[in-house]
């Protein structure tokens, strides 16, 4: 990880020791938006000695911080400009998903998701990439979901639901892939204030 500059320079966007260091440098990132190449790359693996260290903790702190600013229910490291396997996600009366069911904040490194089952269900997405609107999506309705934690432990789930949604919204960001590229009807598809007016949402 140590050549590569984007975490260098996160490295260095937190380092200092005064008192209002933590609020200077709570570092929301400008969020790259549908367009930007950035979000379009396959991030790159984690690998094994990344894990645990500093570069790595202040990348999963400016996605928190990031996503807590924004009001966002995940992000994954590519959508700030950083191109490796990371993502955050947690869901705590969020005012852009109201109707969501809580889901403790949790981060994945390096994740394998294996669909159980065929069954699939349609929702409406988001995505702080593509503010404003939102599509109707088909995903899976259960996962295996195995990761590594910042640690760098094993870990495994099985997600339904909701959740599964929202892994699965995360973990496409990590090969480029946004949700309008998945949409289950282009008609099904616009802005947030347009479709809750229209009653679609
Ligand atoms: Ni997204």
């Amino acid at each position: 990880m140590s050549g590569s500059p984007a975490l260098a320079h996160l490295v260095a966007g937190n380092v200092g020791g005064h008192p209002l260091e933590r609020f200077w440098s709570m570092a929301v990132r400008p969020v790259l938006r549908l367009g930007d190449p950035g979000l379009r790359q396959r991030a790159s693996p984690i690998p094994q000695d990344g894990f645990g260290g500093s570069q790595l903790s202040s990348l999963i702190t400016d996605l928190r911080d990031t996503m807590a600013a924004l009001d966002g229910a995940g992000l994954a490291a590519p959508q700030i400009g950083v191109p490796w396997r990371v993502v955050i996600y947690g869901i705590h009366q969020n005012p852009r998903y109201p109707e969501a069911p809580p889901i403790p904040e949790t981060v994945l490194i390096n994740p394998r998701l294996t669909p159980m089952g065929t069954a699939t269900q349609l929702g409406w997405e988001g995505c702080l990439s593509v503010p404003g609107l939102r599509g109707l999506v088909s995903r899976w309705q259960s996962l295996h979901l195995a990761w590594r934690d910042p640690l760098g432990v094993e870990r495994e789930a099985v997600v339904e639901g909701f959740h599964a949604r929202v892994v699965q919204h995360e973990c496409d960001h990590l090969d480029g892939v946004l949700f309008p590229d998945r949409l289950h009807d282009p008609l099904a598809f616009g802005f947030q204030e347009e479709l809750r007016a229209a009653g679609c949402l």
